[in-house]
């Protein structure tokens, strides 16, 4: 199996780039490496802190926050990283080429119960004129990523990646501390009978919504004319690794059960890479607005609506909303 560097440069990967990515997956092997220790080293639950937001921070999440942060900003290539658990952008060296946006440890209300979380990943070129500690260089269209990936811990380590040239599935071979490449060019099946949401926010929806899932749920007797399954790991992470394995559609919509936060996810750091990833794998991603990767960021920590998974079941969606 190929490693990861000869597979990059396969691909015409710079090759900063690919030292970056690398400085990305060495905090990535620390992280798996803390999550399996859980228990053991008292690493479990959560810390007296809040991130910006008004989440409760998980140690986990303190943690593998800030084995990210310092290596890439040791990295040398990096102007400012963006975190979940950073107010501001975080600065690196003026003449850093990259910028790194990241949610360093997804799902991690799953860390007390040893489930599935992960590290999502997204990386922009840093603009020349704006200062490192600016947050408006991460205010770039997900169209801009030159790379973006996850790192799922579960019973393997996986990460899943694109730099533009499709996505492929690399498996941490803990022998070696070498992420291996499994599988090139994922393709995300255009139908699938899987959805993925929290059906507890339903009566929250807006009626498109609404009437779409109850179509789903109606079965072969509805107007689908087929039987659905459904599937909600509760770690965006976990849930867009099996749409990229096997198809499904996964979503967070729009909802009104807190009027001052209508949507849930993040657009820098959860929505704009996995967006990147399935739509090279042959997905789509969009909110019910337009396409994710199209949008022009006002925030750092803005959210979106997210509905995005196989081609087809994401269209029959969206005609809801005509
Ligand atoms: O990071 C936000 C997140 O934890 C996602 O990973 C996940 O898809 C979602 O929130 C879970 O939401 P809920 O708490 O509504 O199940
Ligand atoms: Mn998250």
């Amino acid at each position: 199996m190929q490693r990861l560097a000869p597979a990059l440069r396969q691909d015409n990967v710079p090759l900063d780039l690919i030292s970056l990515i690398q400085a990305i997956l060495t905090a990535s092997k620390d992280i798996s490496f803390r999550v399996g220790q859980g228990h053991l080293n008292d690493l479990l639950g959560s810390t007296e802190d809040e991130n910006v937001q008004g989440e409760v921070q998980k140690k986990l999440d303190v943690i593998s926050n800030d084995m990210l942060k310092e290596i890439i900003l040791e990295s040398g290539f990096v102007k400012a990283i963006s975190s979940e658990e950073e107010d501001h952008c975080v600065a690196g060296v003026e003449d850093g080429k990259y910028l790194v946006s990241f949610d360093p440890l997804d799902g991690s209300s799953n860390t007390d119960i040893n489930s599935l979380i992960g590290t999502i990943f997204s990386i922009h070129e840093a603009p020349k004129d704006l200062a490192a500690n600016d947050n408006d260089m991460f205010k770039q269209a997900g169209d801009k990523q030159v790379c973006a990936g996850y790192v799922l811990y579960g019973p393997s380590t996986m990460l899943a990646m694109t730099t533009g040239n499709g996505t492929h599935f690399y498996v941490l071979d803990k022998t070696q501390g070498e992420f291996l490449l499994v599988e090139r060019n994922v393709q995300v099946p255009a139908d699938t009978a899987e959805f993925s949401v929290n059906m507890s926010n339903q009566r929250f929806w807006q009626t498109p919504m609404q009437n779409y899932i109850n179509d789903l749920l109606a079965g072969n007797t509805g107007p689908r004319g087929k039987n659905f399954n459904m599937r909600w790991i509760a770690a965006m992470v976990g849930d867009i690794h099996r749409v990229l394995c096997r198809g499904g559609i996964f979503t967070y919509p729009t909802d009104s059960k807190d009027a001052s936060k209508p949507n849930k996810l993040r657009l820098m750091y959860e929505a704009n890479p996995m967006a990147f990833l399935l739509e090279q794998a042959g997905g789509l991603a969009m909110t019910s607005q337009g396409r994710i990767m199209d949008i022009q960021p006002d925030s750092i920590h803005q959210r979106v609506e997210v509905i995005m998974g196989s081609k087809n079941e994401v269209e029959k969606c969206l005609s809801y909303y005509k």
